[in-house]
């Protein structure tokens, strides 16, 4: 049997959708050339209904990812929503093993794009990031590293900021927050953006080289914004006033931490105070044109995607600022 061209990891969340939707809709891929896979069999009918093939793939158990990858071309290996390194480490690493074992084609990671192109991000979550490319790049597969730009759409876990605030906190860090410098692209955008790679392939884009040899496609926005421009297109959008209120950063751990509405936990805003200090250095400023070639127009910027998301929505809310939603 000849093998399935591609095989989606993440089509139950919201970036996999999108690749899914643009590859059957936009791009008129035959359903059955595409699997679509969670780690909930209770998700197949939702795709076996389009015609699309279904297979469960769980990050956590090697067995089902050796049977999912099995006879397969291009394997889109989204980053798992697992927040602790150590388990998404080990979690990743099966990803990869079952991927040589079952001698996967090609496999397109969908990284971040903290340090560009670049491996020096201290952030947190990026050091996950950094460690599965390297396995990629041991594992002698053939691999692309899309560094995915930073989800506008995720907006309220950056600013910690619900449709009830008054006010953002900040804190009082060299350099300022107002000089942090943030390339964010929309989820849909960077969903449209990977679609077109997968169907259209890297040849018909001569002028998107990877890079390092890490294989890094760097998807961003058209222009590095500051957290503090966020604030700004929240009063646009919605035409409130909501402040912006700078504290020491023990006071501001300490503030945010106080009666937050999604119930995070103080260390939790210890590592957003390693975030903010990481965009305030620059580790998410690189604009690369990869994103608008693919797109054909100039993606939207992070500012405009705000603006847009709380006029269509002055109630909009991100699932991942809410611990319970997890
Ligand atoms: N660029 C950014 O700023 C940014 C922001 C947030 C997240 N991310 C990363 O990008 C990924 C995709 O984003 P999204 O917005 O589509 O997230 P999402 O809506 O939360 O969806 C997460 C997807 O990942 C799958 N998944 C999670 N853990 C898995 C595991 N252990 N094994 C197999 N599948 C697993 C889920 O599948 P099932 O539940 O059906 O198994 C789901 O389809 C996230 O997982 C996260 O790593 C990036």
């Amino acid at each position: 049997m000849a093998p399935a061209p591609f095989l989606l990891t993440g089509t139950t969340g919201g970036l996999g959708a999108k690749v899914l939707h643009d590859l059957l809709h936009t791009h008129h891929i035959s359903p059955q050339a595409i699997i679509a896979t969670s780690r909930s069999a209770s998700n197949r009918s939702k795709f076996e209904s389009q015609g699309v093939r279904f297979r469960v793939a769980d990050y956590d158990h090697l067995g089902t990812l050796e049977e999912a990858f099995k006879n397969v071309e291009n394997l889109l290996f989204m980053s798992s929503s697992e927040r602790d390194n150590d388990k998404r480490n080990k979690e990743h690493a099966n990803v990869i093993e079952a991927a040589k074992r079952a001698k996967v084609g090609r496999v397109w990671y969908v990284s971040l794009a903290f340090g560009g192109f670049g491996d020096g991000s201290k952030i947190g979550f990026q050091q996950a990031h950094y460690e599965t490319e390297d396995s990629l790049l041991r594992s002698g597969l053939s691999f692309i590293s899309l560094r995915a730009g930073v989800y506008a759409d995720a907006f309220p876990l950056f600013l910690n900021w619900y449709p009830s605030s008054k006010e953002v906190l900040f804190p009082n860090i060299n350099p300022p927050v107002t000089e942090s410098k943030i390339a964010f692209a929309s989820r849909d955008e960077l969903g449209e953006a990977i679609a077109t790679l997968l169907a259209q392939g890297l040849k018909v884009f001569p002028s998107i080289k990877p890079r390092t040899e890490k294989n890094i496609i760097l998807l961003t926005g058209p222009k590095a914004v500051s957290l503090v421009d966020l604030v700004g297109a929240i009063v646009r959008g919605r035409g409130t006033d909501v402040g912006a209120k700078y504290l020491e950063p023990q006071e501001w751990i300490d503030a945010s931490t106080k009666d937050d509405e999604g119930g995070k936990p103080k260390g939790w805003f210890e590592a957003r105070l390693v975030f903010t200090q990481g965009v305030c250095d620059g580790d998410a400023e690189l604009v690369d044109p990869a994103m608008e070639i693919l797109l054909g127009r100039r993606p939207e910027s992070g500012t405009e995607s705000v603006e847009r998301l709380v006029r269509e929505n002055r109630d909009y809310t991100w699932h991942q600022n809410h611990m319970q939603a997890r």
